[in-house]
């Protein structure tokens, strides 16, 4: 565990970051009344979704291994994706907003993390040499930021294509998603045309406060 000092050095790299955010991102800035989006409770980094809690909520562990390798879209400020590097050989996260990567790279410098990296790209333009055996798409296959691109089936379709023929997809719904579950339905029907449904369930969601839960679906590729 990191001494208070360290830590409070590290918080003020973080805060740092974040009033960097505020006076150049020109996007939607996400969780502005806390700070952070994610929460991380072993850097005792108080943000709105604790990360740490929303892996145990998922109930992941199983389809994790240390032979995989995993990719993070949307990864935000990375909190999230070093909690997955405990579970997996490495780990990469793809974020669009560069001050989001900073923090990340500072906390994952500062727990000494070795398999996680953090690519600033938005995921329209990201590319790997690599297919992925399990992918995250959290809350993140259309954004309130303006800044995503594709289309729900371009976005499927590049998750599909660096997926491992045996790979698991782990997708959260955006927050319009939840609390209008017609608005689902047609991005529903998409994903049962190419993929099969392992897992469907709700999950506790603390932000945005109007959406409760989210809908949580573990997929695969159609044989
Ligand atoms: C609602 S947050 C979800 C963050 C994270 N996936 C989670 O669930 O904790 C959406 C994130 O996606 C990022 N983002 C938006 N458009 C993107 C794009 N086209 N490519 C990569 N990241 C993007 C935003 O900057 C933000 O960090």
């Amino acid at each position: 565990m990191a001494d208070n000092k360290s830590l409070e050095a590290l918080h003020k790299k973080l805060h740092n970051h974040l009033e960097n955010q505020a006076k150049n991102w020109k996007s939607f800035v996400y969780a502005k009344e806390k700070g952070f989006y994610q929460g991380f409770d072993e850097i005792k980094i108080d943000g709105w979704r604790p990360s740490e809690k929303r892996f145990e909520r998922y109930n992941i562990e199983k389809y994790l291994s240390k032979s995989k390798s995993a990719l993070d879209i949307g990864c935000n400020c990375g909190f999230f994706t070093i909690v997955v590097s405990r579970y997996v050989k490495d780990i990469d996260g793809v974020e669009i907003n560069p001050y989001m990567v900073d923090i990340a790279n500072d906390t994952k410098e500062f727990l000494d993390v070795q398999n996680a990296v953090f690519v600033t790209s938005s995921f329209e333009n990201y590319h790997a040499d690599k297919k992925y055996d399990v992918i995250f798409s959290l809350a993140n296959d259309e954004t309130i930021d303006g800044n995503t691109k594709f289309t729900f089936a371009e976005y499927m379709k590049k998750i599909e294509q660096y997926l491992t023929d045996e790979g698991f997809v782990m997708f959260e719904t955006v927050s319009p998603d939840t609390y209008a579950p017609k608005l689902f339905q047609p991005k529903l029907d998409h994903i049962k045309k190419h993929f099969t449904i392992i897992e469907d369930k709700m999950v506790k969601s603390e932000y945005p406060l109007n959406v409760p839960e989210r809908r949580f679906l573990i997929l695969k590729k159609n044989k």
